[in-house]
């Protein structure tokens, strides 16, 4: 299915109010992970990437690369709206970094061309991820990182749509949520973990780890109600996929 054309005039809609609510807390601070905002430090996905070539994949207003491009990495910000482009380019700070418009299925780069791609609820959950995996996969030279944080499967299957939140019933099958039908037609995707699996292992890459971020009980979820509040304190809401290209 091409979700390209659904995906970028959602995003293009949404742009101006998403920023306005929610880059207070993406850009609060440099490298801030997923929907509870928890520091890299904590989590040690990324790593030093001063000197690398990196490629957000999704880098909407471009708050991971302008602090990447900050330490001195070579970073590029490719997203699918024109909207979102424009919020990175205004919010870029003295280290300046190019901004290509593109779909993280169909990336415009030659091979081997970055040392790490990663992104944040960006292209790899947004994009079909039997297209955009392999793609990733082709830009990194050997030796390359992919690195990402999407949604778990428990968090989307115990999304409850009426309430709109999160609970402690199973609301979704697990098996077959492979697409999320968002607003305006608009398609997100989530695989279950085996389908991750070999999806990454399929274009191939290497696991070297799989983060599931825990939230101190308290933290906020920014975009999401849950019931309890601490839910994702109790259960893994987030996948934060380390993999390498051998
Ligand atoms: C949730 S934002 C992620 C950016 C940032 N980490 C954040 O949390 O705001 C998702 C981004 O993915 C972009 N996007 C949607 N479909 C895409 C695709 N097929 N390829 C690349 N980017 C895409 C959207 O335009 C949006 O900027």
């Amino acid at each position: 299915m091409n979700s390209i054309p659904a995906n970028r005039r959602f995003w293009n809609r949404i742009s101006s109010a998403y920023q306005h609510e929610h880059d207070p807390h993406i850009g609060a601070a440099p490298r801030l992970w997923g929907m509870y905002s928890i520091p890299d430090a904590h989590l040690h996905a990324l790593g030093d990437v001063t000197g690398k070539r990196v490629l957000e994949l999704g880098c909407g207003a471009g708050q991971w690369s302008r602090a990447l491009a900050a330490e001195g990495a070579t970073v590029v910000g490719l997203d699918l709206s024109e909207a979102q482009l424009a919020a990175a380019a205004s919010a870029m700070g003295a280290a300046r970094y190019p901004l290509v418009q593109g779909a993280a299925e169909q990336l415009p780069f030659a091979a081997d061309s970055f040392d790490v791609v990663f992104c944040d609820f960006g292209g790899l959950s947004w994009a079909p991820p039997h297209l955009a995996v392999p793609q990733a996969a082709r830009v990194l030279r050997p030796g390359g990182r992919l690195v990402f944080n999407v949604a778990s499967p428990w968090f989307e299957a115990c999304y409850d749509e009426a309430a709109a939140r999160v609970t402690t019933t199973l609301q979704q099958d697990y098996f077959g949520l492979d697409t999320i039908a968002e607003d305006d037609g608009a398609t997100s995707y989530q695989l279950t973990y085996g389908d991750w699996v070999r999806v990454l292992r399929g274009a191939g890459l290497v696991i070297d780890d799989l983060i599931e971020p825990r939230p101190e009980r308290g933290t906020p979820n920014g975009y999401n109600e849950t019931e309890p509040p601490d839910w994702a304190h109790r259960w893994p809401s987030e996948l934060l996929w380390v993999t390498h290209k051998p």
